[in-house]
């Protein structure tokens, strides 16, 4: 395993620019972070004199909710930046942008349509995290991996199958499982193969940790005897309302689907949920479904992160 090194200055592209270790660091601070917010203690003076912008150039709920909230509850200063409301829309180059919020701020979290965008975010030198790429979603998938943790007690030896398309989650759910140890299977139809530079690296990872990432199309084979069934949109923001989606019919999440792993088998997704599309309301509803604890588990992780790369 890589030795630990300080994160204080570091940037969180994609989930493996982080170390095993390193992800460890942060998803054990994620812990202590929520332990002490569960018993009243503060830690409002470790972001104090802080300033995190927030860019989106797409809508978001969780992501900005609980980073505006987690930057707030370190002590920090949270400034949302909506992209209609920069210079980006009239010509201001985003490594300019990045220059001058360097001169005015001490960490960026942007929320991209295309991952180039988060390349050229790195000019100013900043600590930068990815909230959401077209490629990836790290801290969507780093918080799910706290939640398997506190949910099956670790991830080695446990399998998670994402069923659908091979989407931004579902590569950042490779990614950040096979740095862990958990297995990874992906469920998807030929026509929505996961990128191939994202596979190789994840089988790569999955091979130094004693995991494994699969990709399967058969359904009912892709979840036997899974640990976690995860799902996700089949239309991503900013994806067409007509984009065709046929291909992705059989691979809906239903009772009958989750019947196919154990009785003791989560279900979980990062939200929105389109109940009826990806999956029926009767799992997302039901008692196999922890989508809300999941969900909590970003205010947490995302503090840690802003801890570790801020603070250190
Ligand atoms: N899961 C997630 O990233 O949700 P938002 O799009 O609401 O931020
Ligand atoms: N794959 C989805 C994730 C939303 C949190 C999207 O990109 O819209």
């Amino acid at each position: 395993m890589t030795a630990v090194v300080s994160l204080k200055g570091r940037s969180f592209i994609a989930d493996d620019d982080f170390s095993t270790a390193e992800l460890l660091r942060v998803l054990d601070r994620a812990t202590a972070l929520k332990d002490d917010r569960r018993r009243g203690l503060l830690h409002d003076e470790i972001l104090r004199g802080k300033t995190v912008a927030l860019i989106f150039e797409k809508v978001s709920l969780r992501t900005r909710v609980s980073f505006e909230a987690g930057v707030a509850q370190l002590g920090g200063h949270a400034l949302f930046l909506s992209t209609r409301d920069l210079q980006l829309g009239r010509g201001e180059t985003i490594e300019d942008t990045s220059r001058v919020l360097a001169r005015y701020v001490d960490a960026v979290m942007a929320r991209v349509m295309h991952h180039e965008t988060l390349e050229g975010l790195l000019v100013g030198g900043l600590p930068t995290i990815n909230g959401l790429s077209d490629l990836l979603h790290p801290c969507q998938a780093l918080c799910d991996m706290l939640t398997v943790r506190e949910k099956l007690g670790g991830w080695q030896g446990r399998t998670l199958a994402f069923v659908g398309g091979a989407n931004n989650m579902c590569h950042s759910l490779m990614l950040s499982g096979a740095l862990l140890g958990l297995n990874v299977r992906v469920v998807c139809p030929p026509t929505r193969m996961p990128n191939a530079d994202i596979l190789a690296r994840a089988e790569r990872h999955a091979a130094a940790n004693d995991a494994t990432v699969e990709v399967i199309h058969d359904t009912y084979l892709g979840v036997r005897g899974a640990d976690v069934v995860y799902t996700d949109v089949w239309r991503n923001m900013g994806d067409p309302d007509t984009m065709p989606v046929d291909d992705l019919e059989p691979y809906r999440v239903t009772d009958g689907l989750m019947d196919a792993t154990h009785p003791d088998a989560v279900f979980m997704h990062c939200l929105p949920v389109l109940r009826g599309q990806e999956v029926t309301a009767e799992v997302v509803d039901g008692p196999q479904s922890i989508v809300f604890d999941q969900t909590e588990n970003r205010l947490h992780v995302q503090k840690a992160l802003l801890v570790e790369m801020l603070a250190g």
